[in-house]
């Protein structure tokens, strides 16, 4: 996954923007770059691999400047090499362009860049935004980027700066993540970034983007200008938008003295879901408080039909949650991965309520699914942690999950974070709809002691940490649970692949004599998950099928 950190003010922007992008680190990336200008002209350095790389290459030869741009690049078009790596140039080697998404047109522009007289250096669909800019560049670096964006097909947040417009950093997004960053402290500078992790460090005020936006940075200030039009010949058009203010703090984006962020992230569970519970329990009413479920009342009243829509973990989640509103609430619910949804004719009658669920709230798949949902006519309603981001703000109403920053790109607390709002959510309609004041306070206190039973099953990790070390040779895992388990069983597999780049199959345990079971032998441990519950008797009836087959049992 990409990243972008931008910068232009009284200081240098290297060290800026260096360190904006060791903030996006985490998101992974194979090759990184920064372009300044300084003098009038443009310097750029690059390197394949690591941000240490680049390090070394920059402090061979510094770059110096207090205007410019830097980006990790994970490779999409063109292998993860120095030349393919961002920023990318122009042939006259005037403007500088880093890239996040992917220009579906590229090689139609190419071949007309090309019959033009443009030769590429890279392998990159990005590339061809400079050279489209270098044509339309009339001394006006945002009227080239707006028209020049008016040509491309697919997905983009870009910066862009130009050696002959100094203090000048032009952004523009179209589903993917950018915001800007307004100087503090009475600071004349201004950021650039796809996260806000990039800069908080710098500025907790934020202004975000929305699709077909554009923004023109100067150390001065900023202006936001509406170019979604700009492909039928109307001008930009000012925009203006409130600042958002971050309330996290640098405690929450830095590791905090454990080894990698995701098992940080792991231990912050207990308090990550007494977060999202926070001021959420109604004791005496048996029920929960979703204030931001308020535009939505009447709809929750008349509803007769849930579709929840996401992507990986929380595509997860939202089974949980299906389950948990089926029984408890009586509503049928469907879930849909969002990038089957978006690409179907999903059938949006009266009565029905679409729910997307993310983490980041950018997910591209999830955001065009519910503006599918949204262009059939179906409210929306959002189960987000990012405040502010573009799912959250296109939702008629909807929960936070309040899990603070997730730094690992491993979902964890925020999986945990989605199951406790969708228990709430769960409640809430359940008590409208026929659950008993005493069944509802029953749930409330039950849910008051998830926080701790999640601190004793963590208190477990060392045992755990040493049967992982007694399989970790194996190259394929089962994981298998039944009920509200199963799709928890999804997420064990889903985190183990990812992680551990281990092949894993999640099921639902009675479906493993459905033919998985061929696969069964001692080579194949089978994780289950049987916490004492109805189901209890018929999950240990599996576990003893696998043991009967010489399997190896982790429970
Ligand atoms: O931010 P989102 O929840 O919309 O992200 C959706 C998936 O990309 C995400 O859950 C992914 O599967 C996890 N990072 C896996 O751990």
């Amino acid at each position: 996954m990409c990243g972008i950190v931008g910068y232009v003010g009284p200081r240098e922007a290297q060290p800026l923007i260096l360190e904006g992008l060791r903030r996006l680190e985490y998101r992974g990336y194979d090759s990184a770059g920064i372009a300044t200008i300084h003098e009038g002209s443009l310097d750029v350095r690059k390197a394949a691999g690591k941000i240490v790389e680049l390090e070394g290459r920059l402090e061979e030869s510094p770059l110096v400047g207090s205007h410019g741009i830097g980006h990790t690049r994970w490779a999409t078009h063109g292998a993860p090499t120095t030349i393919n790596a961002h920023p990318h140039t122009d042939g006259s080697d005037r403007v500088a362009l880093v890239h996040n998404g992917i220009i579906e047109n590229h090689d139609v522009l190419r071949i007309k860049l090309e019959e033009l007289g443009h030769e590429f250096r890279s392998e990159t669909d990005t590339e061809v935004l400079c050279h489209i800019i270098e044509e339309l560049f009339d001394g006006n670096l945002e009227d080239a980027v707006a028209e020049a964006l008016s040509h491309v097909e697919g997905a983009y947040g870009i910066a862009v700066i130009h050696a002959d417009e100094p203090g000048k950093i032009v952004v523009a997004r179209m589903g993917s993540p950018l915001l800007i960053g307004i100087g503090e402290n009475g600071e004349r500078e201004m950021f650039a970034a796809s996260d806000v992790a990039a800069v908080v460090r710098h500025t907790r005020q934020v202004i975000y983007l929305n699709d077909g936006e554009m923004a023109v940075l100067t150390a001065d200030g900023h202006s936001l200008l509406d170019i979604s039009e700009s492909g039928n010949g109307e001008a930009p058009r000012r925009v203006s938008r409130e600042v958002s203010r971050v309330d996290w703090d640098l405690g929450q984006i830095e590791r905090g003295g454990y080894e990698h962020f995701m098992l940080k992230e792991i231990f912050e569970q207990p308090d990550t879901i007494r977060d999202a519970m926070r001021g959420r329990l109604l004791e005496e009413e048996g029920t929960a408080k979703l204030g931001g479920l308020l535009p939505l009342e009447d709809v929750l009243e008349n509803v007769e039909r849930i579709v929840i829509t996401a992507c990986g973990t929380s595509w997860h989640a939202a089974i949980v949650g299906e389950y948990m509103i089926e029984e408890l609430a009586r509503i049928p619910v469907e879930v849909e991965y969002a990038s089957e949804f978006r690409y179907r004719r999903p059938i949006v009658r009266d009565g029905t309520l679409v729910i997307a669920i993310s983490q980041s709230g950018e997910t591209a798949d999830t955001l065009a699914a519910m503006r599918e949902a949204r262009s059939r006519g179906a409210p929306i309603m959002g189960i987000v942690n990012v405040v502010g981001s573009s799912i959250a703000r296109e939702t008629d109403g909807g929960v936070y999950i309040h899990s603070g920053p997730e730094i690992g790109v491993a979902s964890t607390k925020a999986f945990t974070g989605q199951l406790t709002v969708l228990a709430l959510f769960a409640l809430y309609l359940a008590r409208r709809r026929g659950m008993s004041l005493l069944e509802g306070r029953e749930f409330v206190a039950a849910m008051r002691q998830l926080p701790e039973l999640v601190r004793l099953s963590l208190d477990e990790s060392s045992a755990i940490e040493s049967i992982a070390r007694e399989y970790a040779d194996n190259a394929n895992f089962l994981y298998l649970g039944r009920g509200f388990n199963f799709p928890v069983a999804l997420e064990g597999a889903l985190k183990l692949k990812e992680i551990s780049y281990i092949h894993a199959e999640g099921y639902p345990a009675a479906e493993m004599k459905h033919g998985p079971i061929a696969l069964i032998d001692q080579n194949m441990p089978v994780v289950f998950i049987a916490p004492s519950d109805s189901v209890y008797h018929k999950v240990t009836s599996n576990i003893e099928e696998v043991k009967a087959r010489g399997g190896k049992v982790i429970a």
